[in-house]
């Protein structure tokens, strides 16, 4: 049974979006870049600096309270991502820093005649940390590319790349560019036919639908909790077996297992106390349909099939805006029959348009989206957009209306002089 999606009382959770500019809501279209948080996620960042702020492992309360919510902040994502323990998750600043430090680990096992693979549909965090530490260690990469007609992944050439000397393929899940999704699930089993090692990004999907890294069957997954309605701190998830067996980079008293040993430093507590937050907030979306004895992976699980449901409304209602719009090149799936191959993530070019003086004419108008590469390099510079100042993305997520993005749609007639509906 699907409950109908708990619109209203979503929007009244996020006090950002009471935000006005010209006496008119303010539009949040630059989700991909970082989403608004509930009152429910500032509320246990401050609570937690008022009440438990404290370092860990200690015998008074703080000490002990922190230790508790860091605890259970850890097996709520371990519900997220459906890990089958709370001590396959890792904290960390951002996904990039923890893509750099589990690269390095990873690393020092591999050396001339190895292979790795990353493509060029990713965002450059899932790229050069890994072509950096195949340049220390005299690895070889190579790289898979995409369709640029609809940027989706050439699946055929990675199948060709992968060998007995791949030993690991770095692909993200959805592209923070282009939106597309890419089937994970037959990527990780043709990795593992190889021998190979994958090595996830899921930061832009992380929003937009289930996850389930037993079900992917993948070695290693990252997220980072600002995308979804969460503060800064990035998530590393990777199997207990193949963390346990790495060397990290640590300094000598810190624990010598998983989790611990790659979370370097003292963490960012209260931000692991609003990621909690949010991995609850997202919990009771999917409370009504995962009924009241449901565990919180059920709640979450049926929270994030109702987000991805919405989702699907949002990208046809964002795509459909876009159609006919005079010089609009929507770069990725536009296929109407296609489109849960992407999340609501659109970019875009207008012939003869600086993508920066679209963004601005937006933001003028209260509609706030970014332009450029977004730090997908790689994608603008596949489709040729790097030097003309890449593109437009309009980027949505389930606190998002379809009446917003009517306005976005207005607004970009009127910027483009196109005629109004
Ligand atoms: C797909 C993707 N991967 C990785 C990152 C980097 O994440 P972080 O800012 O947590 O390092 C981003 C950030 O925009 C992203 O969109």
């Amino acid at each position: 049974m699907n409950q109908p999606f708990p619109f209203a009382s979503i929007r009244s959770q996020f006090p950002a979006l009471t935000q006005q500019m010209n006496d008119l809501p303010v539009i949040f279209l630059d989700n991909p870049g970082g989403t608004q948080t509930p009152a429910a996620v500032i509320a246990a960042m401050s609570d937690y600096l008022a009440h438990d702020n404290a370092n860990r492992g200690g015998p008074f309360a703080t000490s002990q309270r922190s230790d508790a919510i860091i605890e259970e902040a850890h097996a709520a994502v371990a519900d997220l991502l459906h890990a089958t323990s709370p001590d396959e998750i890792i904290f960390g600043p951002n996904m990039t820093t923890l893509t750099f430090s589990i690269s390095r680990a990873l690393g020092r096992d591999w050396g001339p005649g190895d292979e790795i693979i990353v493509t060029r549909l990713d965002h450059d965090a899932n790229i050069t940390p890994w072509v950096m530490m195949a340049a220390d260690r005299g690895v070889t990469v190579r790289w898979a590319d995409f369709n640029p007609d609809d940027c989706t992944l050439d699946m055929e050439g990675l199948h060709g790349l992968l060998n007995e000397r791949t030993r690991l393929l770095a692909v993200g899940y959805a592209s923070n560019a282009t939106g597309t999704i890419n089937d994970v699930a037959t990527l990780t089993r043709w990795a593992h036919e190889v021998g190979a090692l994958i090595f996830v990004d899921a930061v832009q999907c992380a929003p937009h639908g289930p996850l389930d890294v037993q079900a992917l069957g993948c070695d290693l997954l990252a997220c980072s909790a600002y995308k979804f309605f969460g503060p800064h701190l990035g998530i590393l998830y990777g199997r207990y077996d193949l963390l346990d067996r790495l060397t990290a980079y640590k300094v000598r008293p810190a624990k010598n297992k998983p989790p611990h040993k790659f979370e370097t430093g003292t963490q960012n507590h209260e931000g692991i106390a609003g990621a909690l937050a949010a991995v609850n907030y997202l919990a009771q979306l999917g409370q009504a349909d995962a009924g009241s004895s449901g565990s919180r992976r059920q709640q979450l699980q049926a929270g994030m099939e109702a987000i991805q449901r919405y989702d699907q409304v949002l990208n046809a209602a964002i795509l459909t805006e876009m159609e006919g719009l005079p010089g609009v090149t929507v770069h990725g799936i536009t296929d109407p029959d296609r489109l849960h191959w992407r999340v609501p993530t659109v970019s875009f070019t207008v012939a003869g348009q600086h993508p920066a003086a679209i963004a601005a004419a937006l933001a003028e108008r209260g509609i706030f989206v970014w332009h450029g590469n977004y730090y997908a390099l790689a994608v603008t510079e596949r489709l040729g957009l790097e030097e003309q100042g890449g593109m437009v993305r309009v980027g949505a997520v389930h606190y998002n209306t379809l009446d917003e993005i009517a306005r976005l749609g207005a607004a970009l007639r009127q910027i483009l002089h196109a005629p109004t509906h």
